[in-house]
């Protein structure tokens, strides 16, 4: 079996490279040329953990290429996917004009029978649209050439997306025809040996599904966010609360761990263009508008802790940041908290000099020199006025403090993921700002 994946991002390449990994055939296909010729000698562009093993083997077994040549590609495709980003347009909505683009490209070249998969985060009706371009180039071609479109929503998470994908939770497949069903059945089959189900539905439903997955766990995160600030203001503290709540089985304790506001590429657009399908409609999501405004809140938490110790005068100050990446284990920096934080205190003013495992390259990408870059988690504490932890990185988790004290100028940690106990703290005698719990403040 023979299929193609256009778009070598997060998920193009993680989907392919995994597709390969079952025996298929698999064709990556990307308008970027540099990221190509990477792929060709043999450099992932992306951070993500167990991927380049795999990469490596099935390259090695020549069942996994990768081109800027999607024409060529397309020789005995059963399944193209359609994996390129779906960014947020002015106003909120999702941008389709690269998968609506990659579905013209296709109509003007396919010469057989095969399934179109979007695999993107689009909205619903965007798998219609598909078809209809593909149908136009066709019409322009006069020929006909019967093919097939479906929705496939990818589920998984950076930083665990390969074990997501070799191991998913359920795969879900919208359709409109049996051929369809067949070749995403057989495709995923390998996938599935451990029982967790292939939900088959119509188009639409399955585009909803992506969106109400995503909104779902942004309201998680929000609500949790709004709870641990409750605490703050009543003395309770949010680590108990989420224990007790997370040990319901109803709530489950996934995704409700506070912090400093959800980032990444995907719960900010997708809650942003939910909220713009739902408008278009006539129709106001006022729970997720509200989850949202939550969000931008949250991501400026932990200035207003940084003002509460420091007054608001932050010019001449310099702070040491861990983390910089929107989550641990990817260096994806899209929408990340970190971004925010940087942003308020260079125009404050102050100084900043981060320290990533792996983000560096691409927060220089973004933000230049206008930071300084340690070269580790220590180094960042050199003459800082204060530590600022922004990311739960694993080995953020048991530094030693003794070391840390003797570098910063203050002992003041503000930590924005609760890594630490506040008790733990207070022995230490450090100032301690964290997210919804109570805060030790030694000495000003
Ligand atoms: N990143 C995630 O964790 C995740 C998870 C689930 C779903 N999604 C969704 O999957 C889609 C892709 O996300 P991503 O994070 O992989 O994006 P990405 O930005 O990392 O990658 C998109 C790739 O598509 C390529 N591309 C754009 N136009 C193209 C064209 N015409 N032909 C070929 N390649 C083209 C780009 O060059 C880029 O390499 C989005 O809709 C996103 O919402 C992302």
């Amino acid at each position: 079996m023979k299929i193609v994946v256009v778009g070598t991002g997060y998920v193009g390449l993680v989907s392919g490279t995994c597709f390969s990994q079952t025996g298929v055939d698999v064709v990556c296909v990307d308008v970027d040329e540099r990221k190509i010729n990477m792929l060709n000698n043999g450099h992932i562009p992306i951070y993500e953990p167990g991927l380049e093993d795999i990469f490596k083997f099935n390259v090695e077994k020549g069942r996994l290429l990768f081109t800027a040549n999607l024409k060529d590609s397309l020789d005995e495709a059963e399944a193209v996917f359609i994996a390129v980003g779906t960014p947020p347009d002015e106003d909120g909505s999702a941008d389709l004009k690269y998968v609506l683009g990659v579905a013209r490209e296709i109509g003007r070249n396919i010469d057989h029978y095969m399934v179109i998969v979007t695999k993107s985060t689009v909205p619903v009706g965007t798998s219609m649209k598909v078809k209809a371009a593909i149908q136009e180039e066709l019409k322009k071609r006069n020929v006909d050439i019967p093919f097939d479109v479906a929705s496939n929503p990818e589920f998984l998470k950076e930083g665990s997306a390969v074990d997501d994908f070799l191991k998913p939770d359920r795969i879900v497949v919208g359709i409109e025809s049996p051929e369809a069903e067949k070749t995403m059945r057989k495709l995923y089959k390998p996938f599935l040996l451990n029982g967790h189900p292939i939900l088959f539905m119509d188009i639409s439903s399955s585009e909803m599904t992506k969106y109400a997955a995503n909104a779902m766990l942004a309201t998680r995160i929000s609500f949790m966010n709004d709870i641990a600030n409750l605490c703050e203001l009543v003395g309770a503290d949010i680590g108990m609360v989420r224990k007790g709540i997370g040990s319901d089985a109803r709530i489950g304790n996934k995704f409700i761990y506070p912090g400093t506001g959800y980032g990444g590429s995907c719960f900010p657009k997708d809650v942003q263009a939910l909220v713009r399908t739902a408008d278009e409609c006539g129709h106001s999501l006022d729970i997720l508008k509200a989850v949202e405004a939550v969000n931008y809140r949250q991501k400026e938490v932990l200035i207003k802790k940084i003002k509460l110790h420091f007054g608001d005068n932050l010019k001449g100050l310099k702070f040491g940041m861990w983390g910089l990446s929107f989550k641990p284990k990817t260096d994806d920096m899209r929408e990340a908290p970190s971004l925010v934080i940087i942003d308020i205190l260079l125009k404050e003013g102050a100084s900043v000099v981060a320290y990533d495992p792996v983000a560096k390259e691409e927060a220089h990408r973004i933000l230049g020199d206008s930071i300084a870059y340690a070269k580790d988690e220590y180094d960042a504490c050199i003459d800082a006025d204060a530590l600022i932890i922004v990311t739960e990185w694993p080995e953020f988790r048991m530094p030693n403090f003794r070391v840390i004290e003797k570098l910063l100028k203050t002992k003041t940690i503000f930590d924005g993921r609760n890594i630490y106990e506040p008790d733990e703290m207070q022995e230490l005698k450090f100032n301690y700002y964290s997210i919804g719990r109570k805060s030790i403040v030694v000495s000003k």
